[in-house]
């Protein structure tokens, strides 16, 4: 490990603690549970977690992600992982921490990047952070429709750059809700709460697609194509599986409506990204609001980067101080409960 890679690890300096057992007048050490974070948690839960009595606690303090052959070692010997959606937790990370991981817990809702089955197969627990980010992540989404509808990045761009030369009367006019559809792609809790505020700018009709009818809902389930038809705002919600990968393709954008603005909050991995840059630079469909990429950080040389239809937000959905914070406790509530042998709170069945 090189000096700077040390010096962005903190350790918990108590791997072992002494216990004298008196029948045998002797000592013995025992290692204390090792809990390994791959970013350092919110103020209050930070704290928390540091004031944990016996345990080691290994945690990255740099400010990016932790570098992946760091992981691989800090690893070795933990009960507990904490880590982030940026951390991809598959078969090699299982294996290097060894028989005695117990949980995984992810500061995120989505759990794409942790490798599932081999969890399973090594019956290790995975927590996360369900329910608690669903308005902080539906209030960006709004956000970006509204900002992908009325042209904010060419708006600040004009600001900016000199772009704003006079008042012109058809200049950079958008698209307003006022009797439109919504077309949500996955309604679950955090696609209903996009269609509660998009209802509150005038909505006047909610389809979705998904798997199941959701009761006491005022929309309409209607088969995808149909959505891709009729929708003049597409929000998708949904999670990546291998049934949602890369189902935004070409052929779903010619389908939209020319007026359509296209949003994901879900994960970049549904969309096939070449083919959404090819629809915007075609006018297939009016714009685009994106806070998650393939990949992340989206590079600067992108052909989504230029496109002046385009929003990209850097996955910030849940990330509001209240939310955050929620989450990071989610994440010490979850590590508390493992090592004490007690029931996963935020559990990932
Ligand atoms: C954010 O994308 C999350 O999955 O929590």
């Amino acid at each position: 490990m090189n000096s700077l890679r040390r010096s962005l690890l903190f350790c918990y300096p108590r791997p072992t603690i002494k216990i004298q057992c008196s029948s045998f007048h002797s000592t013995v050490s025992v290692m204390l549970p090792k809990v390994v974070a791959t970013r350092r948690l919110l103020p209050d839960s930070q704290a928390r977690l540091e004031r944990l009595k016996n345990i080691e606690l290994v945690q990255w303090q740099g400010e990016h992600t932790m570098p992946r052959e760091q992981l691989l070692e800090s690893v070795k010997g933990a009960d507990a992982l904490i880590c982030m959606l940026s951390d991809k937790i598959d078969k090699q990370v299982f294996d290097a921490a060894g028989p005695q991981l117990k949980l995984v817990t992810t500061l995120s809702v989505g759990h794409d990047h942790i490798d599932l089955k081999t969890a399973r197969e090594k019956k290790i627990k995975i927590g996360y952070t369900p329910d608690v980010l669903t308005d902080a992540t539906a209030d960006l989404a709004a956000l970006l429709t509204l900002a992908a509808a009325r042209n904010m990045k060419q708006g600040i761009d004009a600001v900016q750059n000199g772009g704003w030369q006079d008042w012109r009367a058809a200049w950079l006019c958008g698209y307003q809700f006022t009797n439109k559809t919504l077309g949500v792609v996955g309604l679950g809790r955090i696609g209903q709460a996009v269609a509660k505020r998009l209802g509150a700018f005038g909505i006047n009709r909610l389809i979705y697609s998904g798997r199941t009818k959701k009761e006491g809902v005022d929309g309409e389930l209607v088969p995808l194509d149909q959505l891709l038809k009729e929708a003049d705002f597409i929000v998708v919600c949904c999670s990546l599986t291998s049934d949602t990968k890369e189902m935004f393709d070409y052929d779903a954008f010619k389908k939209m409506k020319k007026n359509a603005i296209f949003v994901n909050i879900s994960r970049g991995g549904v969309v096939k990204q070449a083919d959404l840059a090819q629809a915007l630079k075609e006018k297939l469909i009016a714009g685009a609001g994106l806070d998650v990429t393939t990949p992340e950080p989206l590079p600067l040389d992108d052909p989504l980067q230029s496109l002046d239809n385009c929003v990209v937000l850097p996955h910030i959905g849940s990330a509001t101080w209240d939310t955050r914070s929620t989450m990071s406790d989610m994440m010490v509530d979850n590590v508390l409960a493992v090592l004490e042998n007690k029931t996963i709170p935020y559990e990932l069945k």
